[in-house]
């Protein structure tokens, strides 16, 4: 079982991102693959946690890599984990009021990056969801 987070930067476009449009694909195939996770949204920015079998995990997150509606796609860990965290969602989705600066989406990261071992590693993404776009 493996568990993988990412953070991403939505495309500026002329329309809104359509999340519940990639929630209904998303729930389509992450119950097929039985993966599970959560997709958090703040208006400018994604942070998504996924988890099942390696393999399924590592296809679902290269399909979401090409995916034109966001850029700027970092993976921040792909690591073994021997329970689901996110067992009961086949994928919850989260709005947060976007944040400036040092808001909650950034702590929310700075969470998820504490797992990372390299300091170095954790700093550059700590400060990378704090850059204003
Ligand atoms: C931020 C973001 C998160 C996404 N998460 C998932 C996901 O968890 N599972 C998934 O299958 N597709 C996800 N997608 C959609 C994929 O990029 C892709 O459009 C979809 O898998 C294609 O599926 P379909 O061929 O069944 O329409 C996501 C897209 C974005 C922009």
């Amino acid at each position: 079982m493996h568990q993988l987070s990412f953070i991403s930067t939505a495309r500026p476009g002329a329309a809104p991102i359509d999340v519940e449009a990639i929630l209904a694909s998303s729930r389509r195939n992450n119950a097929r693959d039985s993966i599970t996770g959560l997709l958090i949204y703040d208006g400018k920015r994604f942070l998504q946690e996924l988890e099942g079998s390696g393999p399924l995990v590592e296809a679902a997150f290269s399909r979401i890599k090409n995916d034109t509606r966001h850029r700027a796609t970092v993976m921040l860990s792909f690591r073994e984990v021997d329970d689901r965290e996110f067992g009961a969602w086949d994928m919850a989705c989260q709005k947060v009021e976007a944040v400036s600066g040092d808001g909650s989406f950034g702590d929310m990261v700075d969470n998820l990056v504490d797992q990372v071992p390299d300091a170095n590693t954790k700093a550059l993404l700590s400060s990378f969801v704090r850059i204003k776009r």
